[in-house]
């Protein structure tokens, strides 16, 4: 245990430390304070067994009603040494730090019979996938405050080929587990975590605030069904940073709920930053949407690279969605090979019901997209607004997106009207700037 507190102490020193030096560049540190837990406990003080065969998840509910129901001052660190912890899906509890050592795995079982299963959010009215309910996250937080995950880069595994199989075979029965949700919860730190596999989306802000993901790395197989990496949902004051993302669906994707359950919970996604994420997918770097019913507004990304994929930057939404799409800022972002490099479209996803409301237009205004380099970009651009709501304000500044031989040399639009200035290949004439003026750089 003497040796377990200093490692701890020591690590924790040196990730206070690293995150406070980058203070010359824009960082998310400082905006849910990282405080220091005295009390520590070890998965192994409650039976847990990482021999990757135990079962340990009556270990990590009795550490965790520990941690409940102890309420030590500053909140607990939940320790997980170096080994595989096979467990069932387990619920967070607030003021606590689940603390992955280096080689330290908590891997998920496939055992899809006893998942157990949780409401749909209020937002979509049922199961993305599947009417009713969904089974619960892997790792579930709900309505919690101060949570940490973070440690030596151990790996969170969701083992999620059997959840893949499932909806490769159509025998899924509800809507396949995220890897990490938290719901109605704030004060929350994601950092230096690889997580692996997840059965669905990786990691998923729901009705949240103040919430930071750093350092993290999420992998799963191109081909994997909807392993969407990070989706803040209805949620403000996000900020993600840092990270390598490589997945089978978008790397970032903010969302709001989904047609008229969305529009009537009414929970917007507001003040979101991402910035400096790398990797790779068949669907979109950075995408807003396409469930935007609750809203959508002041969001910055920036400095992200991107290689490998199908669109760089996404932003798509739907007749029946309502709400909007408005303030946002994307700068500095190098795609390498991909087959759209900037696409903004209405016609994007599907509705949870027959009794969605075809007049519900999504209003999408005021996106400025500035600095963007692309190389092997087969199509450069397509922004199709809806004609009911035709997309205002995009404003298009030092864009080159440079194709392949058999690539399109032009842009797609409709419906849509705003500005340009040095965009290369020549945008539509929607989108051209007359009389020189600046309205683009003036707005950054
Ligand atoms: C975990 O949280 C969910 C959602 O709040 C709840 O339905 C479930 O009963 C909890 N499970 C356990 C084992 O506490
Ligand atoms: C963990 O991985 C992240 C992302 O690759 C990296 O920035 C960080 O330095 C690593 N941390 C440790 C403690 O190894
Ligand atoms: C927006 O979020 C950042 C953290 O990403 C925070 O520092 C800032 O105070 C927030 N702004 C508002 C208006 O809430």
């Amino acid at each position: 245990m003497w040796r377990l507190s200093v490692s701890i102490f020591l690590f924790s020193c040196l990730f206070v430390s690293s995150s406070s030096l980058g203070d010359s560049e824009a960082t998310c540190s400082g905006i849910v304070p990282l405080r220091y837990r005295y009390d520590k406990i070890s998965i192994t003080d409650f039976g847990g067994v990482g021999d990757g065969r135990t079962e340990n998840t009556k270990a990590f509910r009795a550490a965790i009603y520990r941690i409940q129901h102890l309420k030590r001052r500053g909140g607990t660190l939940l320790y997980i040494p170096p080994g595989v912890y096979l467990t069932e899906s387990f619920n967070l509890t607030s003021h606590m730090t689940l603390y992955l050592a280096k080689g330290a795995v908590i891997r998920a079982v496939q055992d899809t019979w006893n998942w157990p299963l949780i409401d749909p959010l209020p937002s979509y009215g049922r199961g993305r996938e599947l009417p009713g309910g969904r089974y619960m996250s892997f790792i579930h937080g709900d309505g919690l405050r101060d949570v940490v995950i973070t440690g030596q880069n151990g790996t969170i595994d969701g083992q999620g080929e059997v959840w893949w199989n499932m909806w490769r075979s159509r025998t899924l029965k509800y809507t396949r587990p995220n890897l990490i949700e938290f719901k109605d919860s704030k004060e929350i730190i994601i950092s230096n975590v690889i997580f692996q596999n997840s059965p669905f989306w990786n990691i998923h802000p729901v009705y949240c605030s103040n919430v930071v993901i750093h350092h993290v790395t999420i992998l799963a197989p191109q081909d994997s069904p909807n392993t969407d990496g990070i989706d803040p949902d209805s949620s403000y004051n996000v900020c993600i940073e840092d990270s390598y993302i490589s997945t089978g669906d978008d790397l970032v994707a903010i969302k709001s709920g989904w047609d008229q359950y969305g529009i009537a919970y009414g929970r917007p996604s507001s003040n979101i930053t991402i910035r400096r994420i790398t990797g790779s997918s068949p669907f979109a770097g950075i995408a807003i949407g396409s469930e935007t019913s609750g809203g959508i507004k002041n969001i910055i990304a920036e400095h992200i690279t991107l290689s490998n994929m199908g669109v760089g930057v996404n932003i798509k939404t739907n007749i029946g969605r309502g709400g909007y799409i408005k303030n946002i800022k994307i700068s500095d972002v190098y795609v390498d090979t991909a087959k759209y490099g900037i696409k903004i479209a209405g016609d994007t996803g599907d509705h949870p019901d027959e009794n969605y409301n075809p007049n519900a237009l999504p209003v999408v205004k005021g996106i400025h997209i500035k600095n963007v380099w692309g190389v092997n970009v087969r199509n450069a651009g397509s922004i199709q607004g809806l004609k009911g709501s035709p997309f205002t304000g995009i404003c298009l500044s030092e864009i080159n997106l440079h194709g392949s031989l058999n690539s399109y040399k032009t842009w797609k639009c409709s419906d849509v009207s705003g500005t340009s200035l040095k965009v290369s290949p020549w945008p539509c004439s929607e989108l051209r700037t007359t009389g020189g003026s600046n309205l683009c750089s003036s707005t950054f």
